[in-house]
């Protein structure tokens, strides 16, 4: 019958869980996953109905709001990111103050963060809370913008303006691809493909980005500060920038003439302990059910495109190898969201340091959801983990030409 606070509170006793591998740190009702079963929900649907019927944008309602929209909801939900997606006029400055090699995560994080200095005229005297769906909208549809904007500033190419006749992921191959004079070709397939990437990407409950999101909503720090945690949170090579760490590893194998298995030798033995980037997660301990929806995906994606990639042939072996391996079965090992989802990003032919970037597009919703949550909890405390202390025990200051 007592609480954990007053048992803390009378035993001085911590509970120590690195990594947080059995520690739940909050409740949420956004997204459900069971990872002995493989099952991915998103308020109660299940990802494969979605990945099936829906589209991302009416996704990134539903994580949100709750409840999949009404046409008048979803109309007014993209009107409010047409509305938003452009960027203050002095934002652009910004861009020019990168050196032309940053890596666009870099850019994202700092832009989004920036973009909290730049309030619209909408939300200028709204409480946060009112401010909600304004700024909800424009750190979806900003997103996009400020990667395109970073990609094309890369290329030497001018922005590329969204159109207002586009849907979201048109508009974002639109604002990628297009040149001066020369509009983007449309591909449905393409434009398929990417949604779809977007839409499983879109939330993951309590990830590394995600939890930090919170982290920071904690202690009421604004959405755009939360968001932009999220995106560094993401940006590391055992999270979101795993995707683009699977492409480099795919290279290495092809550029060394191995058809995958010298490679997984080294992952086995641990030599400089090397991992099978894409392979591997916290959760899953059967299968990762976005991995299945990638992988059929790409396979339909490279033969409308025509595109035959080495890095797929090697990405298979690698594949029915490992999953055929006791090293993996043992360890329960299988292939996660990003194992797949380079492949296709190649062949659509985005560069591999934007590959993290679209990953943060997608999951955008999710961390803005994540927030909303922690915002409408009346229960809702500030994070503060504790430690079990490893340091030295008193000891007295010695002046500095007492120390050897
Ligand atoms: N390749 C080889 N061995 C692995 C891999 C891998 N990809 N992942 C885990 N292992 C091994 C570890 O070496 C360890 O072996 P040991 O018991 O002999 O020491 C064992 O499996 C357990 O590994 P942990 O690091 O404790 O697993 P954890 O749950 O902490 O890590 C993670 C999960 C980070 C995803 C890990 O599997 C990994 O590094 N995978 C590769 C990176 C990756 O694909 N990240 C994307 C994750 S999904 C996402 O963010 C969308």
């Amino acid at each position: 019958g007592i609480d954990i606070a007053t048992l803390r509170a009378k035993t001085g006793c911590i509970t120590l869980d690195p990594g947080y591998g059995n520690t739940g740190a909050c409740k949420s009702a956004i997204t459900f996953i069971d990872g002995e079963k493989g099952i991915l929900q998103y308020r109660g649907y299940d990802i494969a109905e979605l990945a099936q019927k829906s589209t991302f944008i009416e996704t990134a309602y539903l994580l949100i709001y709750g409840e999949l929209p009404t046409p008048a909801e979803l109309q007014g939900f993209s009107d409010l990111l047409t509305e938003n997606q452009m960027l203050h006029q002095d934002m652009l400055q910004h861009f020019d103050a990168f050196p032309p090699k940053a890596h666009p995560m870099s850019i994202l994080s700092a832009m989004i963060h920036a973009s909290s200095a730049y309030p619209s005229m909408k939300t200028y005297r709204k409480s946060l809370k009112e401010a909600f769906p304004i700024h909800a909208a424009r750190l979806i549809s900003q997103t996009r913008t400020i990667a395109t904007c970073s990609y094309r500033k890369a290329a030497g190419l001018p922005p590329s303006y969204p159109k207002r006749d586009l849907k979201f992921t048109e508009n974002f191959l639109h604002m990628m691809f297009s040149l001066p004079g020369e509009d983007y070709d449309l591909n449905p397939e393409v434009v398929r493909a990417l949604d779809l990437i977007f839409l499983l990407h879109a939330d993951h409950e309590q990830n590394c980005s995600t939890s930090t999101v919170r982290m920071v909503a904690s202690s009421q720090a604004n959405v755009f500060a939360s968001a932009s945690a999220g995106v560094c949170a993401l940006w590391g090579p055992l999270h979101g920038g795993a995707n683009q760490a699977v492409l480099e590893m795919l290279e290495q194998i092809h550029r060394d003439g191995d058809d995958g298995s010298q490679f997984l030798d080294q992952v086995k033995n641990k030599v400089g302990n090397r991992r099978l980037m894409g392979f591997g997660h916290r959760v899953y301990k059967s299968f990762d059910p976005r991995a299945v929806i990638i992988k059929e995906q790409c396979d339909k994606v490279l033969q409308q495109l025509n595109v035959s990639d080495p890095l797929l042939d090697i990405a298979k072996k690698l594949e029915e190898v490992a999953l055929n391996d006791d090293y993996f079965i043992s360890r329960k090992l299988y292939p996660n969201v990003d194992f797949y989802s380079g492949i296709i990003m190649r062949a659509i032919g985005i560069p591999m340091n934007m590959f993290t970037v679209l990953f943060a597009i997608g999951r955008m919703p999710g961390w803005v959801a994540n927030y909303k949550e922690v915002m409408d909890d009346p229960e809702s405390r500030i994070s503060r983990p504790r430690q079990i202390y490893t340091g030295e025990t008193l000891r007295s200051y010695k002046p500095i030409t007492e120390r050897a």
